[in-house]
């Protein structure tokens, strides 16, 4: 049986089901990321690796980790794994696929109703008494039916994000790769970032890319910080070439405390939380465990990792 080191406590009953399998489970404790020692260690007499995406997988963990045979992200991103480094060494990486989708969808659309009506501006203001009266041009947000909405990626979460919206009774496009995407971020009044992070995807949005948009355009990122040129996108907020941002996700993640994306205006942040529901969050553990009890038996993960870009 072997050793799997979890890179920190999960919820639901993966952990239990692991050590029911008879594998000895070591979870790194406490709320924070283990530092790069406490990895290097944790991995090196490890068959198994559960990882977050704050972990960063790479050839030199990797190779510290002799007898490792399966790494099972607890994320369907797998941009802190390096692919190539793990497809040479023969370990199979797995991912927390298709569980997460309602969830990341649904917080996409939280966002957009909350950036669309205003509501952190209404809520500041309802608390810290600047509500004086009903305001016939007061906390005027924008109207949902016919806006112009499109969807950048055309993955499950992507098309998810489509669905919820299209009740709502707006009008959805898709840009994925080998689209002008200049053109339809040109025509769109809220845009929503959907596509993985990786070397074709890094920057998308950059300042040519806000440049194009509409100086009304909401943007909306719950993919990954990296998608985005944070600094073009606060000046682009600063200067109003695009109207606002609800972002889920930054670069670098969290920002620090003095980090200019704070001071950005009509700029939302939430912390990361596209997949945070109890119940998504204990479906991605069992996903990753179910990966990991695969692996390990000498099986094919059922979920795994995206092959690398040169496969
Ligand atoms: C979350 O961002 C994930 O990739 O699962």
């Amino acid at each position: 049986m072997a050793k799997i080191f979890v890179a920190r406590s999960l919820p639901g009953d993966a952990i239990g089901r692991l050590r029911d399998a008879g594998h000895t489970v070591v979870v790194h404790p406490g709320k924070l990321p283990p530092t790069r020692e406490e990895m290097l260690d944790g991995v090196a007499d490890a068959e198994g690796l559960l990882s977050l995406l704050t972990d960063r997988v790479d050839g030199e963990l990797l190779d510290s980790a002799p007898q490792l045979r399966a790494v099972a992200n607890f994320a369907v991103g797998c941009d802190n794994i390096d692919l190539a480094a793990a497809a040479e060494r023969g370990i199979p990486v797995g991912v927390a696929a298709h569980v997460l989708t309602d969830a990341t969808a649904d917080l996409t659309m939280a966002l957009l109703l909350a950036a669309a009506r205003n509501l952190p501006e209404g809520e500041r203001d309802a608390r810290e008494g600047r509500w004086e009266t009903w305001e016939p041009e007061g906390w005027l947000g924008r109207e949902l039916r016919g806006a112009k909405l499109l969807i950048v990626g055309r993955g499950r979460i992507g098309q998810a994000v489509a669905a919820r919206a299209e009740p709502f009774g707006m009008q959805i496009s898709f840009a994925s790769r080998g689209d002008d995407l200049h053109a339809a971020l040109a025509q769109a009044d809220i845009v929503s970032l959907h596509c993985p992070l990786n070397e074709q995807t890094r920057h998308l949005i950059d300042a040519s890319a806000l440049e194009a948009m509409k100086p009304t355009a909401l943007l909306i990122n719950t993919t990954r910080g990296g998608v985005v040129d944070q600094e073009a996108l606060i000046a682009a907020l600063h200067a109003g070439t695009i109207g606002s941002a609800a972002l889920d996700v930054t670069d670098p993640e969290p920002p620090p405390a003095d980090d200019p994306i704070y001071d950005a205006p009509h700029c939302l942040i939430v912390p990361h939380i596209g997949s945070a529901t109890a119940t998504t969050r204990a479906a991605m553990a069992n996903c990753a465990a179910d990966n990991l009890l695969a692996a390990l038996a000498g099986e094919a993960m059922p979920t795994p990792a995206p092959p690398p870009p040169s496969a």
